[in-house]
């Protein structure tokens, strides 16, 4: 590891690839990261630092665990990949579903598996739209979504993510698509009614808003929600895909409020980020409904790799992982700690909101600018956050080890401190 070895691959990396969200304009060499171990990560020229967002939400039991390796491995050795389209199956996928049924609500049981969230996604508003066209309300199909909300950037959950910037230079959205305040109930029933609730197939909602900079629900808002949609016959899809597996500190987002919905949406730490997985789990009276078609009738909806193998060994592996280890526990017990710090920030003029639940905070400034700078400060001394516009946010793996977790903290608030020119309070200690 040198800083030659790092330069030879940025100057290959800016040559060869074109990343998710590129940046034009950006001359700026990439990060290059090599090794991970817990919750810190190694560059390519020796340097070392916390995860303090699990790369993307997802590395969610931490990096190096050998037994996701020796998982993969093991499945690879045996049978790599197999078909999973209708008519054939494979253990590990047939296990996982299983133990996702398990897991989930009832009456959640049935997986439908797909690469990742955006997929997942996408095949969820599908099946809502199949299920009432199997019901014969083939007019049932507009999905209503959140504004702030992030879905993915494939056609289908592109439209349904509720942030503008990820629509420009992309044409048309697709039709079939409102969009309604995130926090605003009457607003949701407005647009059901107005819309005509024999037009309306789902409404899509993350429990915790996450890549718009966490926002949490007000309590009364999901159960609000669920008997809103229940009235005008509308299906609630709940997208866990960052708050599914502990993040919030419940196994799912949504049971922070006692709310059951009719579609789930996984991925990210269902493998921890070690292989791509994710999908939807549908309730029973979905299932119901779908086998209840005449028959020969086809869900025309399909990926490659839905059930991967060797993604759903490591899956099966992950979930022993957050089980044996009480992580999510773990991230309830986190959520107080970083709570109770963050919030003391709230006394800044820089400092506009402290929002989060569990093992994910995000801390609004007054500026984007304020933000970035903020988010530089934490990278020198050593922590990878995240800034979306003034937004800096903050969700460590939630294996993190509860020093590790001061250690992140303390970082973070006093670049946050730093920029806002206040003292640290690392330096008052
Ligand atoms: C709530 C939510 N849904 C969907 C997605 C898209 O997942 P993927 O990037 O795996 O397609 C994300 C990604 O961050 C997400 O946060």
């Amino acid at each position: 590891m040198s800083a030659s070895f790092a330069q030879e691959l940025q100057l290959l990396d800016q040559q060869f690839q074109l990343h998710p969200q590129h940046l034009a304009g950006s001359g700026e060499p990439a990060l290059v990261l090599v090794r991970g171990e817990g919750s810190r990560l190694w560059d390519a020229t020796g340097r070392v630092y916390y995860d303090g967002v699990s790369a993307l939400w997802n590395v969610i039991v931490g990096y190096g665990r050998p037994e996701l390796a020796e998982a993969a491995a093991d499945q690879i050795r045996l049978l790599p990949f197999a078909n999973n389209y209708a008519g054939t199956t494979n253990e590990p996928a047939v296990r996982l579903a299983a133990r996702l049924a398990q897991l989930a609500p009832d009456p959640l049981n049935h997986v439908f598996f797909t690469a990742g969230g955006g997929e997942a996604n996408e095949t969820a508003m599908k099946l809502a739209r199949f299920y009432w066209s199997i019901r014969g309300k083939t007019s049932k199909h507009t999905i209503i979504s959140r504004e702030g909300a992030y879905h993915g950037t494939g056609f289908g959950s592109m439209a349904a993510t509720g942030l503008p910037s990820y629509w420009e230079h992309f044409g048309p959205l697709a039709p079939g698509f409102r969009h309604v305040p995130a926090f605003s109930v009457q607003a949701l029933e407005r647009c059901i009614t107005e819309e005509g609730p024999d037009s309306i197939a789902a409404f899509i909602a993350e429990p915790v808003q996450g890549v718009a900079g966490v926002y949490p629900p007000p309590p009364d808002y999901f159960p609000r929600v669920r008997a809103l949609c229940d009235r005008y016959d509308v299906l609630l899809i709940a997208d866990e895909v960052i708050t599914g597996f502990g993040r919030t500190g419940r196994y799912w987002g949504v049971q922070q409020w006692g709310v059951v919905p009719d579609l789930l949406v996984f991925a990210k730490g269902v493998t921890s980020g070690y292989l791509p997985l994710g999908g939807v789990i549908a309730s029973d009276a979905i299932k119901q409904e779908i086998d209840s078609a005449p028959a020969g009738t086809r869900f025309m909806h399909a990926y490659t790799y839905s059930g991967h193998p060797v993604c759903c060994a490591v899956g099966l592996r992950n979930l022993e992982i957050i089980e044996r280890e009480g992580l999510v526990e773990c991230a309830a017990q986190g959520g107080i700690a970083l709570k109770t710090v963050l919030e003391s920030l709230r006394e800044l003029p820089q400092v506009r909101a402290v929002r989060g639940l569990g093992m994910m905070w995000g801390v609004e400034l007054t500026t984007p600018q304020l933000a970035e700078r903020a988010y530089g400060q934490m990278r020198d001394d050593g922590l990878i956050a995240r800034f979306r516009a003034a937004n800096l946010i903050l969700a460590p793996p939630l294996s993190t080890s509860t020093g590790e977790l001061s250690e992140m903290i303390n970082i973070f608030v006093a670049a946050v401190r730093a920029v806002a020119g206040a003292t640290s309070i690392c330096s008052e200690r």
